[in-house]
């Protein structure tokens, strides 16, 4: 790899960029997700990958092939050793969130780990004191909180255009990847979570989850969650590796409109001028109620990448010397999780959120992820 200023790194030349170097990466986990993160940080201006990271040989050719710059290595500590890294961005199992990253950390590299945050509450609080001593830039791949429709939905509820929510009902299924060490709500409950925490900027009080391992036994394949704010909002999320198409969408419905907003659909986000008012009643009894259906608007969304958008936020931090805002509510969705499986794990009794120490993923060895033939 050419490196201009023979300390590690290539000097970028002459532009607005300053004099800055730019920052050297390692990337570790090559798995389903790590190569969308591999792509997303080739596309960065100011970044190098100098190291790719994995346990599996397979994947290490495949994704070298990809990025021939950097060094292919199934040793996690070569990259923590090597004092020109500046960063390690993490994509392997939840389970291995904590252990990379606090290695990392204590290496004195800045770390993005992906979502979950960690595999537990206490874990989380953990890489936050961590980062804090060493006083690196640590931040949680919550992609979502990053995507255009997201923010616009953010828009509508901050400006009041919804008027007072009243609930939200999500649906995030597929046919697959089943995992075989973490239920479906570790793997998918987090995208839902950050985003409801994003929007509502509170914490339900409490979660409820039932659910079924209907394939691998022990491992929730479908789960559906009942979460109750203290302003009073009902979200219900229903999480699923086991349908017969893909269907991420939520409604949100307000006092004076109401959105849907469904991942990947050419309008990913449709507000709709549509309610009911009631009257008190005037005599004894009598209520009245008027529908109100009006347009239905469909608004401009822009097409910027939340991953690299994403990943463009970790550079910035590290070049501003900021905290990452995000972190606590990454933690609040570990917490979020484990509430829920303690919920899943009595069967569907309500948990109140922060409550009791939740139930951990499956702290066993690194598995493969089964994919259901369609
Ligand atoms: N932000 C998103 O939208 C998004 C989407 C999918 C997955 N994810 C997250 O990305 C992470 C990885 O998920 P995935 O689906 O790619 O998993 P995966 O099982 O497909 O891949 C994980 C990879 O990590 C490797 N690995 C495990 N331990 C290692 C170690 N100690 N050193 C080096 N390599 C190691 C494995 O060999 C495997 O190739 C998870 O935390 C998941 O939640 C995020």
């Amino acid at each position: 790899m050419a490196r201009a200023d023979g300390s590690g790194a290539r000097i970028l030349g002459g532009s607005r960029r300053s004099r800055e170097r730019a920052l050297a990466v390692g990337l570790v986990g090559l798995g389903y997700w790590g190569p969308n993160l591999l792509r997303g940080l080739m596309e960065l201006a100011d970044v190098e990958v100098h190291y790719i990271c994995d346990l599996d040989e397979e994947r290490l050719a495949t994704l070298g092939r990809r990025c021939p710059g950097a060094t292919a290595t199934d040793h996690y500590e070569q990259l923590l050793d090597d004092p020109a890294l500046d960063a390690v961005v993490i994509a392997t199992p939840v389970f291995t969130h904590f252990k990379l990253a606090a290695a990392a950390l204590d290496a004195g590299k800045h770390t993005f780990v992906e979502k979950p945050f960690a595999p537990s509450t206490a874990q989380a609080r953990e890489l936050m004191e961590l980062a804090g001593e060493r006083d690196l830039r640590l931040m949680c791949g919550q992609t979502f909180l990053y995507s255009p429709p997201v923010r616009e939905v953010k828009r509508l509820i901050d400006t009041d255009e919804l008027g007072q929510i009243f609930f939200i009902s999500s649906s995030r299924v597929n046919l697959g990847l089943h995992q075989r060490d973490v239920s479906v709500i570790w793997d998918l409950g987090p995208h839902d979570f950050s985003i409801l925490l994003h929007w509502l900027e509170e914490m339900p009080e409490s979660i409820t989850a039932v659910g079924r391992d209907s394939i691998v036994p022990g491992i929730h394949d479908v789960a559906f969650m009942t979460m109750q704010f203290p302003s009073g909002i009902v979200a219900n999320v229903e999480l699923s590796w086991l349908a017969p198409s893909k269907l991420r969408r939520t409604a949100i419905v307000g006092s004076n409109k109401m959105v849907v907003y469904e991942d990947g659909t050419a309008e990913p986000v449709r507000v709709f001028d549509r309610g009911v008012e009631y009257r008190d009643p005037e005599t004894f009894g009598e209520y009245h109620l008027s529908y109100r259906s009006g347009d239905i608007r469909s608004p401009m969304i822009p097409s910027t990448e939340p991953l690299v958008t994403e990943l463009s936020e970790f550079v910035r931090l590290i070049r501003a010397h900021e905290t990452s805002s995000e972190l606590e509510l990454a933690r609040q969705v570990v917490t979020l999780v484990e509430s829920a499986e303690t919920s899943l794990a009595n069967g569907g009794l309500p948990v109140s959120v922060g409550e009791g120490p939740g139930v951990p993923p499956s702290l066993g060895g690194a598995s493969p992820r089964a994919r259901i033939a369609a």
